[in-house]
This record gives structure tokens, C-alpha cells and sequence, in this order.
């Protein structure tokens, strides 16, 4: 299953241990050996139907059209590639929002969302509410997911647009998308879900689960950096958004701009990689996961776990820390490669607003600690990393 390990997952001189896949994967070593051509010798422009330079990046990107469209289950066509999730949510909201007031300049538009969001998408709401969308940021229970019947009591007549995370990339809560696929299929409204954090770590078929319209990247997945899809039905219903990006009209006139081939092509090996290995890996993540939990209880006393107990990412957990504040440890943390519940950004304390939204304390988040297991991830880094954090916090 797995592949050489990338050297920068560890520093092995001083034993660095990486525990922050979520926040993006090395790229694995068979995704840059398929990509190396393309910066080569294979450098054509995929849009030069006239030479075969063109040619050969225009098949390479047909390909991994195929293999990522296999890994959730949509045909080739539905899939546009993009700048990554956080262009592919943009593109959903401002998208559809442009086609409907194309459609009908004057009539009332409501979407729906959740608090918890990624700020691609709770920005971007925010956005489209100033220019007269009626937006819902509909609040979740405690472990962070959004209920089927919240959901039900905020439908109205004119809403056009669900979009709830799937798997949630702060505290790895699953939100049940195929029941709200069914509830939004119902009520004809369109159902987008940011499955950054789940297309290739956990099941997923845009077909069978009725799903509209779904984002992903690459660099989650063990693939490069900038680059990502949305997947768009094609039909029952044929999902229709107005482009986000105009010019050249690559990507069927939906994503101008000429081809990031390599990017695309590496993308592609790094959806056949996952779905080839989704069940080994999520389970070989789902054990490795509690063996960390357990870990941790038996090091930190009071440790308190954010997020489902079972309907959570198998690769992440969040933690909050009894009364200590992971700013006061950080520095005797700087050998593990976890994220904070809040940060210091330009001068000002950023404090999550998805464990503010699961009913965290100010207080609570700042004691809050992201772990997440990758590819890569091995027994031993886990005991070391419960003990690492075990040591920090009796200093
Ligand atoms: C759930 C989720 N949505 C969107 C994004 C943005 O993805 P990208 O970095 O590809 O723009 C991320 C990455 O942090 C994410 O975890």
C-alpha cells in the first residue's frame, strides 16, 4: 500500500514528528514520478489541438479526468478542475448565484450553510449576503453536526443552495451527506458538500448519494498543491453555474486559464492511489487513530475529545487539554507538527469559529489541539507524540 516516505514527513536526525494532514500531505513519491514528464519533455499546451505537444497534454489531462471522476463515482465530464476547494466553493456560490439572477433579476434567492464551515464557504456566504442573498448559517449539535431536522425547519420556498462540509478538517465530525442529499432532492434545492477532508479517506459516490455539486483538492490526498475539482452533475437535474474565471474557455468554457498539466495529472495518480487503497487505509488510520486517543488518555488525565467519538475522520483528533493553554506549550511542542484551536494571527487571537460553534468556551479552544494521521504515520511517532505532549504540559 504504501510508497517510499517522503523525507520531509520526518527529521529523523531529531525525531520531528509530522502530525498535521489535514492541513496538507507530502506528495507521494508515485504522484511526482507521474508528474516529472510534464515539466519535461511533455510541456505542450493542452489547448494546441494542432501539434502533438498538444495532443499528449490533452490526453494526460483526459486521463486523470477518468481516474479522479472514478474515485467519487461521476463520469469524466462532471469533473472541472480548478485552483483547489477553496476556488471550486467559490465557484459554487458566486456560480449559481450569477446564473439565477441571470435567470431572474429580481426574485429572492436563500441558501444554506452551517457555522461550521471552511472559510472558503462561510466567507464566500457572507459575501453573497451583502449582495442580497438570504444566507442560513444554520448551527450544529455538540459533536459538531448539523442535524437533518434543523435542516428541514430552514427550507423555504425560494432556497436554491445547500452546502454542508462533509467530513469537517478541524474536528473530523462526519456530517450525514447522503440523507441530506435525500432531503435536498426532495425540496429540489441543489446539494454542494466541501469534501475536501473526505473524497479518497472516506466512500464516497456522487452518483448513487444524489449528491449536486462537490469540491475537493489535491494536496489533501498526497497530491500537489493547487489543484483541485468540482464535481457538477451532468444529469437529473444538469447542474448549471455561470463560470467563475472567463477567457480562453478551457475546461468547457466553465475555467479559463490554460491547464496546470502536471498539477492535473498528479491529482489524478493521487485519486487512483486512494481508491485503490481506500479500505486498507482507512482502516490501517481508524486503528492507528484510537491507538493514539488511547494514548493520550493514559498521558494527559481530563483530556477531552472534540467532535464525534465514532462518526469522525478515521485520520483526525481533536483535543482540548485540562486547563492548559497550548500557547504556554507550544514552544516545548515546536518537534510535533500539530495545529491550535486558536492562533495568533496579525496582532489579534484567531480562535476557531467551529469550536466556538460546537459550544467551546474561549477558554476551552485556546487548550485545543489538532492531531492528523497520514500515509506515512507509524506507531512508534504516536507513543512519542503522546509523550512529547505528556512532557510539555508536567513542565
Ligand atoms: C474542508 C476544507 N475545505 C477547503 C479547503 C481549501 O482547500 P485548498 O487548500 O485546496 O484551497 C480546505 C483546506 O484547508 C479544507 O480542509
Amino acid at each position: 500500500m504504501s510508497s517510499e516516505r517522503p523525507m520531509g514527513t520526518t527529521l529523523q536526525q531529531d525525531s520531528a514528528i509530522y502530525l498535521d494532514y489535514n492541513a496538507t500531505t507530502p506528495v507521494d513519491p508515485r504522484v511526482f514520478a507521474a508528474m516529472e514528464p510534464y515539466f519535461k519533455d511533455l510541456f505542450g499546451n493542452p489547448a494546441s489541438a494542432g501539434h502533438h505537444w498538444g495532443w499528449v497534454a490533452e490526453n494526460a489531462i483526459g486521463k486523470a479526468r477518468t481516474q479522479v471522476a472514478s474515485l467519487i463515482g461521476a463520469r469524466p465530464l462532471e469533473i472541472t478542475f480548478t485552483g483547489g476547494a477553496t476556488e471550486s466553493n467559490n465557484w459554487v456560490i458566486f456560480g449559481l448565484l450569477s446564473k439565477l439572477r441571470e435567470e431572474n433579476p429580481t426574485a429572492p434567492i436563500h441558501f444554506i450553510t452551517s457555522q461550521i464551515e471552511h472559510s472558503s464557504i462561510m466567507k464566500a456566504m457572507a459575501a453573497v449576503q451583502k449582495q442580497g442573498v438570504e444566507v442560513d448559517f444554520l448551527p450544529v449539535n455538540k459533536y459538531g453536526q448539523v442535524e437533518l431536522e434543523t435542516i428541514k425547519k430552514a427550507i423555504k420556498p425560494h432556497t436554491k443552495l445547500m452546502s454542508f462540509i462533509w467530513v469537517n478538517n478541524e474536528i473530523g465530525s462526519i456530517n450525514p451527506i447522503p440523507e441530506i442529499a435525500h432531503i435536498a432532492r426532495e425540496h429540489q434545492i441543489y446539494l454542494h458538500t466541501d469534501a475536501t477532508q473526505a473524497a479518497g479517506k472516506i466512500p464516497v459516490n456522487v452518483t448513487d448519494m444524489g449528491i449536486d455539486l462537490m469540491s475537493f483538492s489535491g494536496h489533501k490526498i498526497y497530491g500537489p498543491k493547487g489543484v483541485g475539482a468540482l464535481y457538477i452533475r451532468g444529469k437529473d437535474p444538469k447542474v448549471q453555474l455561470n463560470p467563475l474565471i472567463y477567457g480562453g474557455g478551457q475546461e468547457r468554457g466553465l475555467r479559463s486559464g490554460t491547464v496546470n498539466v502536471p498539477a492535473v495529472v498528479g491529482f489524478g495518480v493521487a485519486c487512483e492511489i486512494c481508491q485503490q487503497n481506500l479500505t486498507a487505509e482507512t482502516q490501517h488510520m481508524t486503528e492507528l487513530r484510537n491507538f493514539l486517543w488511547q494514548q493520550l488518555q493514559e498521558a494527559i488525565p481530563g483530556v477531552h475529545l472534540n467532535g464525534h467519538p465514532t462518526e469522525r475522520s478515521p485520520a483526525n483528533l481533536n483535543i482540548t487539554l485540562p486547563g492548559i493553554k497550548t500557547e504556554q506549550i507550544l514552544p516545548r511542542l515546536q518537534k510535533l507538527g500539530v495545529s491550535t484551536g486558536s492562533a495568533c494571527g496579525t496582532g489579534a487571537m484567531v480562535v476557531s469559529h467551529v469550536l466556538r460553534g460546537l459550544g467551546l468556551s474561549t477558554d476551552e479552544v485556546q487548550c485545543s489541539l489538532r492531531l492528523s494521521l497520514g500515509r506515512w504515520t507509524t506507531q512508534e511517532e504516536l507513543t512519542k507524540a503522546a509523550q512529547i505532549l505528556k512532557n510539555a504540559i508536567n513542565k
